[in-house]
């Protein structure tokens, strides 16, 4: 029951915004549940989007912020992204914050070849492969001028028409940077962006003109590479979102300090290790909501929900006292595992002939094997590192559905080959991307409960968490002009 619940005052915690008296009675009190993207973005914009200060407090129950964006740090100095690791031009809310607080962009994978090897690299190899050879293989030591002239020999027309496409839909998706809206599935479907949710990615690139060999392999690759699905499953704008990686970048340093400069910035309360079990009314109008956590019980004003419902294991109820439903979402399970091995990956393995150059990136496109028995989903070389030409690690990042075999390894490394380390991870990663046009509301309760993940079934990246967060806080801001 709510109302047995003793309530601690907020005072304590205010921190004073500079030259300001401190207004702690009169700041609205805030409560955001997550820290990572979505949390500590929503807690920034609240305080840069408006001159009304409000007392934030940001749960957090692991001992980190981020969420999943996490940045493994071996202590040599040279971090690799666990979780999401790259954003695109277009990403106009990451690319601002970064600007704002000073962090150094970095094409993404351009800290491939930290140390000095022997030979130039110009472009990144990328192979498509099947299970038993490579469809595609984009070489070597390729322009990029080069690189797109073998994609246009093989994907001719194809691939500007997928331009073309794009084009008009990040048109469309900018609108959505038009805030406060209320609900996403209005918002999306007056952008017109609901015909791309709608379907497949299959048979909305069809509706483009777009050819199967196009869809079989660059995006059937795309789409498996990004979100571990296959191109006939995945909604249609996922699918594009899937083929517009190109021109990425990440922060130096680890993309995690985004978010930790978004928090610091907005002088939220972080309380971490700390998980949130309940929310519910207030038995005094004067505090609405109650947070109940592994820290005690707290009153609030608003509470924006910032992690996916299901695995947050809250209990909600309404200031009706009913308890709140969310869409179900699945989200897949997958292992992260980085691995540095003192040889590049054995081209027997992939049936090529010994000596053979094995592309820096593979996506496994073998559509014969159940997608949970894959052996590996993507491989890539994500740094090397050469004491001398000749004695170098090698740094692989692999995703995959499955746990990694424990022979594996010695499987796609050649006799012989040392591995020095490897670290693995597990995320419940992103939802599966059905096809729809209905996406969960942001408003839980009228009376000032939040929820921002139902973004992710329309786009799960770290920019569309920014965007459901500044769209919420703009919402808020509102409540309280
Ligand atoms: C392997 C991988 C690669 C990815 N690659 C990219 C990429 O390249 N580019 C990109 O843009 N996106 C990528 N993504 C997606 C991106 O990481 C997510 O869309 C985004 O980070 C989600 O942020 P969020 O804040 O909404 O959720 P989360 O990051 O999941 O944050 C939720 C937080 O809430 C906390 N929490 C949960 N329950 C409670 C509770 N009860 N009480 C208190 N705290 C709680 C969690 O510990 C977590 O820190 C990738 C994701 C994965 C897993
Ligand atoms: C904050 O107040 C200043 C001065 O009154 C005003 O110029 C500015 O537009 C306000 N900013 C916002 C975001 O409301
Ligand atoms: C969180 O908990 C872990 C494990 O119990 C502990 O090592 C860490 O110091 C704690 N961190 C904080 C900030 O409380
Ligand atoms: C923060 O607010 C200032 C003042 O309104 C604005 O100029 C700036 O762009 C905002 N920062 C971000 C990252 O949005
Ligand atoms: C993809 O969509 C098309 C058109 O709606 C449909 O015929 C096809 O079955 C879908 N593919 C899958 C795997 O669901
Ligand atoms: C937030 O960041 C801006 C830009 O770096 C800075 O001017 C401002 O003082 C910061 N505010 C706080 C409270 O840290
Ligand atoms: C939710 O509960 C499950 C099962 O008890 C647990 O594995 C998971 O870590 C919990 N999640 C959070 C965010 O505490
Ligand atoms: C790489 O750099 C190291 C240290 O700066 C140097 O000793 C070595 O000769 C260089 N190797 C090559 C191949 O240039």
């Amino acid at each position: 029951m709510v109302w047995m619940y003793v309530v601690i005052s907020l005072a304590a915690v205010v921190v004073a915004k500079a030259n300001q008296e401190i207004v702690a009675l009169q700041s609205p009190r805030i409560a955001i549940v997550g820290a990572g993207a979505g949390g500590a973005a929503a807690a920034f914009y609240l305080q840069n989007s408006s001159n009304q200060s409000f007392d934030i407090v940001v749960y957090e129950s692991a001992d980190r912020i981020g969420g999943r964006v996490e940045t493994f740090d071996d202590g040599e100095g040279h971090p690799i992204e666990l979780g999401a690791s790259l954003f695109v031009p277009a990403n106009k809310n990451l690319i601002d914050a970064a600007r704002f607080f000073d962090l150094s962009l970095m094409k993404h994978g351009s800290d491939k070849h930290a140390t000095n090897e022997s030979d130039n690299i110009k472009a990144d190899s990328f192979g498509i492969w099947n299970g038993k050879s490579f469809l595609y293989k984009r070489p070597r030591s390729e322009s990029y001028i080069g690189s797109i002239a073998r994609l246009l020999y093989r994907y001719g027309f194809d691939i500007v028409r997928f331009q073309r496409q794009r084009q008009r839909a990040i048109e469309s998706f900018l609108d959505l940077y038009n805030q406060p809206f209320h609900d996403l599935t209005d918002a999306a479907y007056a952008a017109g962006l609901t015909d791309y949710t709608m379907s497949n990615g299959t048979a909305l690139f069809e509706s483009f003109g777009i050819g199967s060999k196009f869809i079989q392999e660059l995006g059937l690759a795309a789409t498996r590479g990004n979100y571990l699905q296959n191109i006939d499953e995945i909604q249609g704008l996922a699918a594009m979102v899937s083929l517009s990686t190109d021109n990425a970048y990440s922060v130096k340093g680890g993309n995690w300090q985004i978010f930790d400069k978004m928090l610091k910035n907005a002088s939220a309360a972080l309380l971490l290790n700390t998980s949130v079990i309940a929310v519910q009314p207030g038995a005094d109008p004067k505090d609405p909501w109650i947070v109940r956590s592994s820290d005690g019980v707290r009153a609030f004003d608003q509470v924006v929900i910032a992690t996916p419902f299901h695995s947050s294991n809250i209990s909600v109820h309404s200031s009706s006292g009913d308890l709140v439903k969310v869409q179900p979402v699945y989200y897949l399970h997958m292992h992260v595992t980085i691995v540095s091995a003192s040889s590049r990956l054995d081209p027997e393995y992939f049936n090529l002939k010994p000596d053979t150059y094995v592309p820096e990136s593979i996506v496994n496109c073998d559509s014969d094997t159940n997608a949970a028995d894959l052996p590996f989903h993507t491989i890539s070389l994500v740094q090397t590192r050469c004491v001398t030409s000749s004695s170098c690690q090698y740094i692989y990042k692999i995703f995959s559905l499955r746990k990694l075999k424990p022979d594996f390894y010695s499987e796609i490394f050649p006799s012989g080959t040392e591995i020095y380390w490897d670290y693995s991870k597990e995320w419940d990663s992103f939802p599966r991307l059905d096809p729809t046009t209905h996406f969960q509301s942001f408003v839980l309760d009228s009376n000032g409960l939040w929820y921002l993940n139902g973004m992710e079934q329309f786009i799960s990246t770290m920019e569309t968490s920014t965007l459901a967060a500044r769209n919420v806080a703009n919402l808020i801001i509102q409540k309280f002009l």
